[in-house]
């Protein structure tokens, strides 16, 4: 069946509603007509990637202004992925002032657009600053953590987006009905079966690591993992696993035995035919993402962007001691605010740590600003900081992590 339009969005592709709603909804036809969309469908919120000038370049820049210009504001409410650096302790990180320049006017252009309510606030993490869509609910998101996160762990739908078509879906709030938001494609590809204990959040990194290199962009069905609600930090554990797997694969939906919303409706049959995966060791998780380094220039912690929570666990670890090895700990602005409140990011700072808003190092010059090798308790940091930043890395707890900062020296716990 060709892809139908309703009389509405026929006259936005025809352009009778102006053409940066035009170009918009091109995009999105031509997306679904790509992928074997039926139809088009609303969604609730969307989260727009591509943000950080170093990625999109002056080019990325020009096409932003051009739409802008057009006419281009946001329909649904939006929400903006991390810059490259904090929006205003940019000169403390080292950025170049006329890179943070061409940066700033990048969010402003997103501003402009209405993303954020003309605030937009830059994080991967939109979801622990309010915006939760609930289960079933249509979203076009396009960081692929929080896809991960919103899809698994919220039961929402989305695709993983690119750039431009986010872009697009928050123009017409529209996106192709196809991939994960048809029932038939939530079902799992693969049984991942844990015979290991998982128990720290890196921990949880280190098997998503594992399992999205072999699993590619399939859904895997995990049993094994004694994780539930009542553990304080369930959802940050999940938030590294989905980030992980969605870095080292595609995986851009999972379910966990017992706790996520679709696990039970999705449970395989007795006498199932999926792919069996057994993870009996997380060792070669961690392995897979750390380099045969020897020092270690900075120490990052907060991708995805850190909760409240992990916040406190880095300013207790630090409480009282004198960092030797640089330590930045990335989240959202209101995370942070809310940190500052708490006293942990004082904590921190006298320890000689930094707490950034609005920032990742894996999008940033992170060798222009100084640093060589990076060693952090994310599997996707270290994933993105080894291919995109191209810099040395050590994947490992956040105890090592932290324990490497204050030493100064490489601590592999
Ligand atoms: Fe977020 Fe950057 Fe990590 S966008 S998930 S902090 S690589």
């Amino acid at each position: 069946m060709p892809l139908t339009l309703t009389h509405e969005e026929q006259a936005w592709l025809d352009g009778r509603a102006g053409p940066a709603l035009q170009r918009a909804m091109e995009i999105i036809v031509a997306l679904g007509k790509i992928y074997g969309a039926q139809r088009l469908i609303p969604v609730e919120s969307v989260q727009i990637s591509g943000v950080s000038y170093r990625n999109i370049g002056d080019a990325g820049l020009r096409f932003l202004e051009q739409w802008v210009a057009e006419g281009a504001r946001v329909r649904v409410p939006t929400t903006l992925n991390p810059t490259a650096m904090d929006l205003s302790a940019w000169r403390q990180q080292g950025f170049d002032p006329d890179f943070a320049d061409r940066q700033q006017r990048i969010v402003q252009i997103f501003a402009q657009m209405g993303v954020g309510d003309g605030v937009p606030v830059p994080t991967c993490t939109p979801y622990l600053i309010g915006n939760r869509p609930s289960v079933g609910t249509h979203i076009a998101w396009a960081e692929s953590s929080a896809v991960s996160f919103a899809n698994s762990v919220l039961g929402a739908r989305t695709n993983r987006e690119g750039g431009p078509g986010a872009i697009a879906a928050a123009l017409s709030g529209r996106t192709a009905a196809y991939g994960l938001h048809l029932e038939e494609n939530r079902r799992p590809t693969s049984w991942v079966e844990v015979r290991t204990a998982v128990r720290e959040v890196s921990d949880y990194s280190a098997l998503g690591a594992v399992v999205g290199s072999a699993v590619k962009r399939g859904v895997p069905w995990f049993s094994g993992l004694l994780l539930t609600r009542e553990d304080p930090l369930w959802e940050e554990k999940l938030k590294a696993l989905g980030a992980a797997m969605a870095a080292t694969g595609a995986v851009a939906l999972y379910h966990v035995a017992e706790l996520t919303p679709e696990a039970e409706l999705q449970r395989p049959p007795a006498h199932h035919q999926l792919e069996r995966l057994v993870v009996d060791d997380l060792a070669q998780g961690y392995a897979m993402l750390s380099d045969p380094v020897q020092r270690i220039d900075l120490v990052w912690v907060g991708c995805p962007h850190a909760s409240l929570g992990e916040i406190e666990r880095v300013a207790e670890r630090v409480r009282g001691r004198t960092l030797r090895v640089p330590l930045w700990l990335t989240c959202a602005r209101p995370v942070k605010e809310a940190a500052m409140h708490a006293g942990w990011v004082s904590e921190i700072e006298a320890a000689g740590g930094s707490v950034f808003a609005d920032a990742c190092l894996a999008i940033a010059p992170v060798r222009t600003l100084g640093f060589e090798t990076v060693m952090t308790p994310s599997a996707k940091g270290a994933f993105y900081l080894r291919n995109l930043a191209r810099v040395g890395v050590r994947f490992a707890s956040l105890q090592a992590c932290v324990t490497t900062a204050i030493r100064g020296e490489l601590f592999d716990g």
